[in-house]
């Protein structure tokens, strides 16, 4: 009789633990459907989050002639590819020196150059198209020179076709950058808000 009223003990708790398990998956299954049964679907009047939609003006046939000149890079520069700019580099060595003691080639030394004066590195003979430029090699300045120089100095004696990928023009900014003892400060938000490509 003990042995069983132990077995039926013994059934009995096993039916209490299977019992168990069985509630606990209904809960993990049907706990969503009766989550909805408590607490009822509602529609929202608005959505949560609104989602502005801004219909361009005049897109479609109307839209503005497509920017001949190079793409903006200034937001590129802060997480560009210096090593690959390096690179990019070697393009431009055999007229160029890059280091602080470089030496004029067939074009003029470039350590120093982001935010130099044009055509102002001593002793190299420029191009009277260049001499008369007169600006500064900021970095769109660089850009559009880089991107077609003839383009951007017109009658320049640079013989170099130019850079067509705007990361590899960017990586090649950032490297010359990287060649001063005091690198010219990245652009601004601002800045790279108001790129604007100048091609003349
Ligand atoms: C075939 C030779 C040649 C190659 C290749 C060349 N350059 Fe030049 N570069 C020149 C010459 C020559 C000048 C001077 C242009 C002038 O006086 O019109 C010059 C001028 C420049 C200037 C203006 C310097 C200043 O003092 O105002 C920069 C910047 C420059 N080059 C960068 C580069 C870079 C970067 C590359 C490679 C992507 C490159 N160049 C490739 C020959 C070259």
């Amino acid at each position: 009789m003990t042995m069983i009223a132990g077995v039926c003990m013994d059934n009995l708790k096993t039916n209490k633990i299977l019992a168990g398990f069985l509630l606990a998956g209904l809960l993990a299954m049907g706990g969503g459907k009766i989550a909805e049964i408590f607490v009822p679907y509602q529609e929202l009047e608005e959505n949560a989050y609104p989602i502005e939609i801004t219909q361009l003006a005049d897109s479609g046939n109307n839209a503005a002639p497509v920017n001949q000149g190079p793409e903006p890079i200034l937001a590129m520069l802060a997480s560009a590819d210096i090593d690959a700019g390096i690179k990019i580099a070697k393009k431009c060595s055999a007229c160029h020196e890059f280091n602080a003691d470089g030496k004029n080639k067939t074009g003029p030394m470039l350590w120093n150059i982001v935010d130099a004066n044009m055509a102002m590195k001593e002793g190299f003979n420029y191009s009277g198209a260049l001499a008369s430029m007169g600006g500064t090699w900021d970095y769109n300045a660089l850009n559009a020179f880089f991107y077609k120089p003839k383009a951007y100095v017109e009658g320049t004696k640079m013989n170099f076709a130019g850079l067509k990928k705007p990361s590899d023009r960017a990586n090649l900014i950032a490297y010359l950058r990287s060649l001063s003892d005091a690198p010219a400060a990245l652009p601004t938000q601002q800045e790279i808000d108001a790129e604007s490509v100048r091609t003349d």
